[in-house]
């Protein structure tokens, strides 16, 4: 038995099935940059990015100087009572970097779920309102009011209702709702439609504090809301005095080429937003960031943390933030994406089995079909991850039948070029007939 085997056995006694989605049956002990390590040693070529939460690439030397040293200072004391010399620097220097033009304040958090909590919080408090409106297909978290908001998976809501009152569901304009020969025009038209049904009908548009939408949604499946129907999803809600708010947590810090994902809708800017996973690298550290005036509703205690923003968590953030900027990590990201994009365009050109490529910077979604029906197959999907797998790449599957292709941005053209070898195998093999289900496959996936 290797090692692997071994510490999955000693921890599966102590550890809960619903805090762990199971892809394979490893224990990473190692990363740096763009690869990992097992303990057995076997090193993979890492294009997760641990959920997008190392946008800098596994133990930047940088960002670990940076804990290192603040760690030796002084790791915790509450910013809850006093501030500290690292957060009192980071405040300013994030929202400056937000997408929202005026006076921007934000508050810490321990994680992107408490963080969209924070969004629910202070869009109630500020409007005075109860209602928010969010999207099916989308993951906001795993704390009562971010997964009140999800709506991806029944298991987040299976056995624990009553969920978060007040929360209303409306479709994401995903690929999966078009129509067969439907034009973009009449499937935006057709989807925004389905928008505002609900306030025609019950939901009384006074009544709304917020819309919380992932401008690209992540778990969803990597897709773009149109541009179009998102423009008009915030001329509804402005003209009624509803708050735009976005969630940055999966797709911001430069995942998608730009620091934040609205900004691949020109023009747009949210009145709240929430950041987290590669925020400080990894560290759990999130932040609500806001207008000031809607920040300025909620008096404290209504949002302290113990640890949220804390010295070290903090350090990281200030460090993640030099790595982005200095290492042009923006530019690497899309410079990088335009070529996984013609990679994967090129494949499906040869496989009728891969559907849609979607890809916004080095970020994307690939849906794996049943080349007769085109409908999801997701006994493909994992046949082909599984095999990615022991071919020395992590890559996992959305939806069941959605490869998630998020390398960290600081992936090497030459780890890049590896993936793509190891990719275009399983694809040849999966053509061929030559690739089997893993005997755990029931255990794989969402
Ligand atoms: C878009 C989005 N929002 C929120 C979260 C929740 O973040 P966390 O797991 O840090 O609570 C996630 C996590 O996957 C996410 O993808």
């Amino acid at each position: 038995m290797g090692k692997n085997e071994r510490l999955l056995a000693d921890e599966d006694d102590a550890f809960a099935t619903a805090a762990r989605v199971k892809y394979y049956n490893i224990v990473i002990d190692s990363g740096q940059g763009a690869e990992i390590t097992d303990v057995d040693g076997n090193a993979y070529i890492d294009l997760l990015a641990s959920a997008s939460a190392t946008n800098t690439g596994h133990s930047h030397p940088h960002v670990v100087q940076a804990i290192q040293d603040q760690a030796a200072k002084l790791i915790q004391y509450t910013p809850a009572y006093f501030a500290n010399t690292n957060g009192a620097e980071l405040a300013p220097r994030l929202t400056a970097l937000a997408p929202i033009s005026g006076p921007t304040e934000l508050a810490w958090g321990n994680s992107g779920s408490d963080a969209n909590d924070a969004i629910i919080k202070f869009a109630r408090a500020y409007t005075g309102r109860q209602y928010i409106v969010s999207f099916t297909g989308a993951y906001h978290g795993s704390t009562y009011g971010s997964l009140s908001l999800s709506a991806v998976s029944l298991n987040m809501s299976r056995k624990i209702a009553p969920l978060l009152p007040g929360i209303v569901k409306v479709p994401f304009p995903d690929p999966w709702q078009r129509l067969a020969g439907e034009s973009e025009d009449a499937f935006v038209d057709r989807m925004f439609k389905a928008f505002t049904l609900p306030f025609e009908t019950y939901l009384p548009a006074e009544e709304v504090a917020a819309v919380v939408i992932e401008p690209i949604q992540g778990d969803g499946g990597i897709i773009k809301a149109p541009d179009r129907y998102l423009r008009q999803v915030v001329d509804f809600a402005h003209d009624h005095g509803i708050l735009f708010a976005i969630d940055e947590v999966n797709q911001g810090m430069g995942r998608t080429g730009k620091w934040w994902s609205i900004q691949n809708f020109p023009g747009l800017e949210p009145d709240l937003m929430s950041v987290g996973k590669s925020l400080a690298s990894g560290l759990p550290l999130s932040a609500v960031i806001g207008r000031q005036e809607i920040m300025e509703s909620l008096g404290a205690p209504a949002h302290v943390f113990t640890t949220a923003g804390n010295p070290v968590t903090a350090a990281a953030a200030m460090a993640t933030i030099d790595v982005i900027e200095q290492e042009h990590l923006l530019d690497q990201s899309r410079i990088l994406g335009e070529k996984a994009k013609a990679f994967f365009e090129a494949e499906q050109q040869k496989y009728p089995f891969i559907g849609d490529v979607r890809m916004y910077g080095l970020d994307g979604g690939i849906d794996i079909v049943d080349p007769e029906t085109n409908a999801p197959d997701p006994v493909a999907t994992t046949k082909l991850i599984y095999r990615v797998f022991e071919l020395g790449a992590i890559i996992i599957s959305l939806r069941g039948n959605v490869l998630r292709f998020q390398p960290p941005l600081v992936i090497t053209e030459e780890q890049l070029n590896k993936a793509f070898v190891i990719l275009a195998q399983a694809f040849s093999e999966l053509a061929a007939g030559q690739l089997k289900l893993p005997a755990n496959a029931d255990q794989i996936g969402w």
